[in-house]
């Protein structure tokens, strides 16, 4: 992966600490202890008036920036530095009220009311007319104030929205994507079900209709709303660095749950690079309800923000201190995981650790949602843990600027997750999203530090790549250059199966037939819990196929159809490739098969992050419930003791050691 940018908040110095800011939710009294609080914890960064339009413009015309004034100058005063938001992700009830065709409309076409935040129409002018006005004047107004480090764009993207503005916008963009009606017509393949359009007004939003949509329908409405989405940022974001040149600007990307909403690979090139940073919210899904456990999320969400940073540092910016209001159920945090928590961030490239929010609020939707300064206070669990960590942050300073060791990759492409969830596929189960995920624990499980990344990248670096969904190709030429090269790609079923406008290619297994040298006859999906029995003594769930190799050996097959193939490998150039006709129950045995053994005890982590001079740090992370030793050699910069491969580490416990030149040849 590139490397554009090592030093994404220049103004802090060592690593960043905080969290979101909300003083406008308290009397001026309370700001004062929030501000001794921080300094005591260590914070050093916090996020400013993101929900505060109300407070900035009451009313059309009417501008008042005393209240943020004092905030940042009390900042200032404190030495704790603002990562200023342009509040426009929560237009007002005035606004609104003014402006209602800025509401958005859902796909039944029923226009929401004003109640809550987020609730704008993105194609609505006097919308986009609104955030521009408002960042610039806020960027005119604090460009060089003292306490500002970086720039916060809106918040959390993901509005869409189905009125006749967002179908203007919406043909607009066919138009330019597709250049004519006709091409339009191809790409949807609007011969069947008698859908050809002869005129654009005809074109509409996927609202709710009779039948199963057409799918190129769906498709492109989600690569339409992504780039509007991604235009209103930039529109902000080009208006503040006219004003504010020198600061980086972010806004904070959702790695939470299915977090395909858009196609944030297209938006990380307009992250990335100079004055820019990626930076992304992660909240975890509550163990009792996933397959992947909390140390395991964390390392994903983590890995798939670096992903999008294209291999550069780059800044949690939201986490949760304990439970999150919005899922079901409250749940807390055990003794310990939020300092696992957060020291896995950074050990996968995060610049600091950042949360949702700095002090519980007593009012509002998230009253109940935990935060760095709970409702019981500072005599917490969860605010000695927030101390406890802003001291050891402030011990890591020198590793700020240094990037993370991997030698595998697992492939996200966010169209291909959305084509493989369009109406009428042949299984329902087949997500790819969360098979991704799947896959990215089983590594993580065997202590391999994985990259989350866009398969069109030069994935050269890789000894292993894993694509356990690619359902979207045109063309296989960049795998096969990989595998030629000598690396080892393994592909999940039903991969390869459509092109762009999501037509079906003759001869499954589409646009990797000729890599995997597997023919597939016809698809056999699984039931939803069902097995199927391989004869290698593994199993696979969901999706089942009749495979035939033409050019590959058959590693296992399907016990019950001995005649066609379950895994196969073929021997291609210097390297290998892989192929599953199905999804494995458990993938330990397809990694033992690729000689992927854990060298460290499952559940002690380990990663790597390594200066551009060489100078390397390994993170150490004991999740396991007894001591684990630590095979380094150096010296651990959170405890001040010198490590050698003898030390230990006890349960529960991390280190982070700096390694004596002569330990760092071995990569991870
Ligand atoms: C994020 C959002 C925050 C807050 C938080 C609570 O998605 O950006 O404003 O709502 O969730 O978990």
């Amino acid at each position: 992966m590139p490397h554009p940018n090592t030093d994404i908040i220049p103004t802090i110095e060592g690593l960043a600490y905080g969290g979101d800011y909300n003083p406008e939710q308290w009397p001026r009294e309370v700001w004062d202890e929030d501000v001794r609080l921080m300094r005591d914890a260590g914070v050093n960064l916090v996020s400013v008036n993101i929900f505060a339009w109300a407070g900035i413009n009451p009313g059309p015309g009417e501008w008042d920036f005393a209240r943020l004034d004092a905030i940042m100058d009390l900042l200032a005063g404190a030495g704790i530095k603002a990562d200023l938001a342009t509040a426009t992700a929560s237009p007002p009830p005035w606004f609104s009220q003014r402006h209602p065709e800025t509401l958005p409309v859902n796909a039944e076409g029923v226009r929401l009311n004003p109640g809550a935040r987020a609730e704008y129409c993105p194609h609505a002018p006097a919308y986009q007319e609104a955030v521009v006005e408002m960042a610039s004047r806020l960027a005119e107004r604090y460009a060089a104030h003292p306490a500002l480090a970086m720039w916060h764009v809106g918040n959390e993207y993901y509005r869409s929205c189905f009125c006749d503005l967002a179908a203007d916008a919406f043909r607009a963009w066919l138009r330019d994507r597709h250049g004519s009606l006709d091409g339009l017509n191809h790409a949807w393949g609007t011969t069947f079900w008698s859908q050809t359009f002869t005129d654009w007004s005809q074109v509409l939003p996927p609202r709710i209709s009779a039948e199963t949509p057409n799918p190129g329908l769906v498709l492109d409405w989600r690569r339409f709303g992504s780039d509007a989405l991604l235009a209103l940022f930039r529109s902000e974001a080009d208006a503040i660095a006219k004003r504010s040149p020198d600061k980086p600007i972010t806004t904070n990307l959702m790695v939470t749950g299915d977090f395909s909403g858009l196609d944030y690979h297209r938006w990380g090139e307009h992250m990335t690079g100079p004055n820019r940073l990626v930076a992304t919210d992660h909240y975890l899904i509550p163990e009792h309800e996933s397959d992947i456990e909390w140390p395991a999320q964390v390392a994903f969400g983590a890995d798939a923000s670096r992903g999008l940073a294209g291999g550069s540092p780059w800044l949690l910016m939201e986490q949760a201190a304990n439970s999150s209001a919005w899922r079901r159920g409250y749940f807390a945090k055990r003794p310990g995981d939020q300092l696992r928590h957060s020291l896995s961030y950074v050990a996968r490239g995060s610049e600091g650790a950042m949360f949702f929010q700095w002090r519980a609020s007593r009012y509002g939707a998230e009253r109940y949602h935990s935060a760095m300064l709970p409702h019981g206070g500072p005599d917490s669990k969860v605010f000695r843990e927030v101390k406890a960590f802003g001291a050891q942050l402030q011990r890591l300073a020198e590793i700020k600027g240094s990037t993370v060791v991997s030698r595998a990759a697992v492939l996200l492409d966010f169209e291909s997750c959305w084509a493989a969830a369009t109406p009428g596929q042949p299984s329902s189960d087949m997500a790819s999203y969360p098979e991704i995920r799947r896959w990215h624990a089983a590594l993580w499980r065997r202590g391999v530090t994985t990259d989350v990344v866009n398969p069109a990248w030069d994935l050269g670096g890789y000894e292993f790549v894993f694509a356990p969904h690619l359902y979207l190709l045109d063309s296989d030429a960049h795998l096969r250059g990989y595998v030629e090269r000598g690396g080892t790609l393994v592909i999940g079923p039903y991969s390869g199966i459509a092109d762009r406008n999501e037509h079906v290619h003759p001869g499954p297994p589409g646009a990797i037939r000729d890599l995997v040298g597997v023919r597939v006859e016809e698809f056999a999906p699984l039931p939803e819990g069902a097995t199927i029995a391989l004869d290698d003594g593994t199993e696979g769930r969901t999706w089942s196929e009749a495979a035939h190799p033409i050019d590959a050996d058959v590693v296992a097959s399907f016990t019950e159809y001995p005649s066609t193939g379950a895994v196969f490998r073929r021997r291609l150039g210097d390297g290998e490739v892989w192929y599953l006709a199905t999804r494995p129950t458990d993938l330990g045995p397809l990694l033992d098969r690729l000689g992927i053994t854990a060298d460290a005890p499952a559940g002690l982590e380990l990663v790597r992050r390594r200066h551009a001079d060489g100078r390397t740090y390994l993170f150490a992370l004991n999740h396991t419930g007894a001591p684990q030793r630590v095979d380094a050699t150096g010296e651990d910069l959170l405890s001040g003791r010198p490590w050698t491969p003898a030390s230990t580490l006890d349960a529960g416990e991390t280190a982070v050691i700096r390694e004596r030149a002569a330990a760092r040849t071995r990569g991870r």
